[in-house]
């Protein structure tokens, strides 16, 4: 397992490109499942994740090859059904596989993934949806198991507006019989690009964007070729970095557009922000301002940022207060983000975070993608050595990050322990 030593404080300044947005791929990865045939995926970030999900897409008899960003995926024929807990349990978006495999075959069966560092995370939504579309489900030794004859479109209306059930609902009612209304939608711009692909492929699909997709099924569904959207996490954690290091930072293809939210925060912490339809510049200020966040569905404040922030609120001027409203239990950062001086006291679901002047180098360990970005923040900023363990973590979301960081003007290092 490698680590990273960052040597601080530094500050970050130059051009930063953007990859493709995991949470865009991993949708259009599983589409190809509807399509029985050969698929092009462009812009795909060689991520930790874009390597598991090509691994369960094998597991199923699916071939597929990652080259320059072109992934090139034949979905011609499945020889098995199942996606097995080995690689669920390391990406839970492996249960996007669940609605392409029934609604095209008729059955399927993925282990259910079980919890996360944040807290439960049920998948009780994707498998309502299935089942208002006409699947038997049962759970069958720690598996899902689901079969069906032909899906047959129908009105599900989501409790919340989960990303991976409007995901998995949407890929399921492609090849349904008849129409699906999906009520309370997700509204995130990965859905909206998911829907773009699927129309590539045939699909009559309108209303991503909005609380209510209406999904005309087919019976069959096109292979397609779809570049993947920038992330608009990756752009916000690079917007981030300019602003605690106090740096200047531009940001290449990105999509500002889907990011008013945090580039609203960015702006109230004293950042210069200065955008056109796919870059925005980041010029942070010299003392940031403290500012209070809640996270929330798209468009509100992604609680994908909420770590970042929280790293960048530690040498606010000022106290600050973070409400975490989509997983309350999201804050395994915290007790990593004292290691370094912070003074942030959390209370079930809400954070106060008390700037200090500076913070200090100490050895952390990453918990989740977004915890493990916002410990680089802080060390980026600290005085002396951190040391992040499992990183892993990192290169499951973020391509390249020591090298696109270094080029920025970080002191960063791989080890291996
Ligand atoms: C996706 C993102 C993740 C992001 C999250 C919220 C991917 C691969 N991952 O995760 O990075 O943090 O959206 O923006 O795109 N819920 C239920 N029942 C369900 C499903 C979800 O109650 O069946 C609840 C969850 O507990 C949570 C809320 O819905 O409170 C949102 O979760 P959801 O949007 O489903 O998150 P993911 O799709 O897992």
């Amino acid at each position: 397992m490698d680590s990273f030593i960052i040597r601080g404080p530094s500050r970050l300044e130059g051009s930063v490109r953007i990859s493709g947005a995991k949470n865009a791929m991993l949708p259009l990865m599983a589409a190809t499942i509807l399509t029985g045939g050969r698929c092009i995926l462009d812009n795909v970030p060689d991520l930790r994740d874009t390597r598991t999900m090509m691994k369960v897409l094998e597991t199923l008899g699916i071939p597929s090859g990652l080259e320059d960003g072109v992934l090139s995926i034949d979905a011609t024929s499945v020889t098995s059904f199942e996606a097995p807990y080995d690689l669920v349990r390391t990406m839970r978006a492996s249960i996007y596989v669940l609605g392409p495999l029934l609604a095209r075959f008729g059955k399927a069966r993925v282990s259910m993934p079980g919890g996360c560092a944040w807290g439960p995370r049920p998948i009780d939504l994707h498998l309502k949806g299935m089942m208002a579309l006409g699947a038997k489900i049962r759970i069958d030794h720690g598996y899902i198991d689901a079969q069906t004859g032909r899906l047959r479109g129908g009105c599900v209306i989501l409790a919340v507006p989960s990303v991976g059930a409007t995901v998995n609902i949407m890929l399921a009612a492609s090849l349904a019989d008849g129409e699906t209304v999906l009520e309370n939608a997700a509204r995130e711009p990965e859905i909206s690009a998911l829907a773009g692909a699927l129309r590539c492929a045939g699909i009559e699909i309108e209303g991503d964007g909005t609380s209510t997709i209406h999904i005309q099924g087919r019976e069959s569904v096109e292979p397609f070729r779809h570049s993947v959207i920038p992330d608009r996490i990756e752009a916000g954690t690079y917007a981030a970095a300019a602003l605690i290091t106090g740096g200047d930072v531009t940001l290449e293809n990105c999509r500002p557009g889907q990011m008013h939210s945090v580039i609203d925060k960015l702006e109230a912490c004293g950042a210069e922000v200065t955008v056109t339809d796919d870059t925005m510049r980041v010029v942070g200020p010299k003392k940031i301002s403290p500012v209070d966040i809640e996270t929330g569905y798209y468009p509100s404040f992604p609680t994908d940022m909420q770590a970042q922030m929280m790293a960048v609120m530690c040498i606010a001027g000022g106290s600050s207060t973070i409400v975490e409203h989509v997983y309350p239990d999201r804050f395994t950062h915290v007790p990593e983000l004292r290691r370094f001086g912070a003074k942030i006291t959390l209370d079930g679901h809400v954070a106060v975070v008390s700037g200090v002047k500076k913070l200090e180098g100490a050895p952390v360990m990453a918990t989740d993608i977004r915890a493990s970005s916002a410990l680089l923040l802080a060390a980026m900023v600290a005085e002396g050595e951190t040391k992040v363990l499992r990183i892993y973590h990192i290169e499951r979301g973020y391509e390249d990050i020591e090298n696109k960081l270094r080029a920025l003007g970080a002191d960063i290092t791989r080890v291996a322990d």
